[in-house]
């Protein structure tokens, strides 16, 4: 298993080309299945998760092409018949997102058999939602031996969904479902996350009507086809805001290229108010900590526009070495400290009770072995070791392939001493 060892203390420089989001590239590629033309997605990047999209979109009838375009990578993704409707449980248990599948089978083949999903490491995260919204699209659904089996024999139907609270992956899998229903859908309460605007882009440039992504009102008027298209992924909020934390950690300046400051403009506001210089363009933003400590801020995660979950940890990070006490509070996930302990061992000083951390702010980290637990933990690890004192050698960095394009790459241009130890590689 590999592992990734960073020598701390020395600053950032440089720039940082942000990469297409995970996020949506994985339910984009879910949407190609709703054309038998080619959906071409360019600024793709190239992740453990796109390649487990890949692989159960293959085992459901997609060509999937892979290359290096003028625009960067690029996946041309054509289903020209779903030759099967079954997403298997050895696929789905590793990639939650791929239960998105389900809308999409149901919606050009008529039935599906997928697997639930199962718990995962921050939280049970059920899908009774995704499955209301079938529901009310009109859809007949069983689960019989951990498999949910639905049907839709005479097509899905334009519905009415109220969601009692926001949920990205089930405001995705309505939309998925409702493009090809016969009617018009109205998703009241929906998720307003810019991969929801994403995906309403790209399915727009495939033919769909969609209006109101980005609001908690979607209304989809439902077409007979959808098309081909061309379109490009919208950049990594969640990687730039994770590049942002890791020069506020460690000192230096950096250009984030590409990223979008207005979708992680609740993040950047804290980073201000702790202290740290951020510069925000038209194509990108420049972070800069010059010396000074920071100051300790408190952050409560909520869905967009909110300050994003999947920046707690690397916030958390950040704050250890603040100055002063900041309260961490987590209102999405249930189990999202996993990355505590690790923290600890590194010489952060927290303390949580139920969903709420009080970090009190070390002059220094020091560097540890640590374990990985998820993806977003990984890299708030990662970005400790940046400014720990000494090596710090993250175990189970598969959990940070899954979402993180190059990391070692990325960080080590900008002046970083990360190096990744490959299987039975000694550090
Ligand atoms: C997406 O997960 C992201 N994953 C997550 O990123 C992200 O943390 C999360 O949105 C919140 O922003 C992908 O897009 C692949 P939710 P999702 O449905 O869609 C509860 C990462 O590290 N819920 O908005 O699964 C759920 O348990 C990942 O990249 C139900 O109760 O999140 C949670 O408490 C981790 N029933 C809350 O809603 C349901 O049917 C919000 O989850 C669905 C969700």
């Amino acid at each position: 298993m590999d592992r990734i060892a960073i020598t701390g203390g020395e600053p950032l420089c440089g720039q940082i080309a942000i990469s297409g989001a995970k996020n949506s590239a994985i339910k984009l590629m879910a949407a190609s299945l709703l054309t038998d033309a080619p959906l071409r997605l360019t600024n793709m990047p190239r992740l453990a998760d796109t390649r487990l999209m890949g692989a159960l979109l293959r085992r459901l009838g997609a060509e999937i092409e892979e290359r290096e375009g003028p625009d960067g990578s690029e996946t041309v993704l054509t289903t020209r018949e779903i030759v099967s409707a079954f997403a298997p449980y050895d696929l789905v248990r590793q990639m939650r997102a791929s239960f998105n599948v389900l809308g999409p089978l149901l919606a050009r083949s008529g039935h599906a058999k997928v697997s639930l999903p199962g718990g995962c490491e921050i939280g049970a995260r059920p899908v009774d939602l995704h499955l209301e919204a079938l529901r009310a699209l009109g859809a007949q659904i069983d689960l019989h031996e951990g498999y949910i089996y639905a049907q839709a024999p005479r097509g899905l139907k334009g519905g009415r969904v109220e969601f009692p609270f926001s949920s990205v992956g089930a405001t995705e899998h309505a939309m998925l479902a409702a493009v090809l229903a016969d009617g018009v859908t109205e998703l009241v309460g929906a998720a307003r996350e810019p991969e929801i605007i994403d995906l309403a882009q790209c399915l727009g440039a495939m033919g769909a009507r969609i209006e109101g992504a980005g609001t908690s009102h979607i209304v989809i008027t439902g077409v007979g086809s959808l098309s081909g298209a061309d379109y490009a992924v919208a950049p990594d909020r969640i990687e730039a805001g994770t590049y942002a934390m890791a020069v506020a950690m460690a000192g230096g300046e950096v250009r984030l290229t590409r990223a979008r400051a207005e979708d992680i403009a609740a993040l950047l506001d804290k980073m201000e108010q702790a202290g740290v210089e951020v510069e925000r363009l038209n194509d990108g933003l420049i972070v800069r900590r010059n010396g000074a400590r920071l100051r300790a801020v408190d952050v409560e995660t909520s869905p967009y526009p909110g300050f994003p979950t999947d920046l707690q940890a690397q916030f958390m990070a950040l704050m250890s070495l603040a100055e002063g006490e900041s309260v961490v509070r987590e209102t999405v996930f249930e189990n999202r400290f996993m990355h505590v302990p690790e923290l600890r061992r590194m010489g952060a000083d927290i303390t949580t009770t139920g969903r709420e951390a009080r970090v009190r702010g070390v002059e220094r980290l020091e560097g540890a072995p640590v374990m990985a637990t998820d993806l977003r933990a990984s890299v708030g690890l990662v970005i400790a070791g940046l400014a720990a004192r000494g090596e710090t050698v993250v175990d189970r960095v598969y959990h940070l392939d899954r979402g993180f394009e190059r990391l070692e790459d990325k960080l080590s241009a900008c002046g970083a001493k990360v190096r990744r130890l490959t299987n039975g590689g000694g550090v």
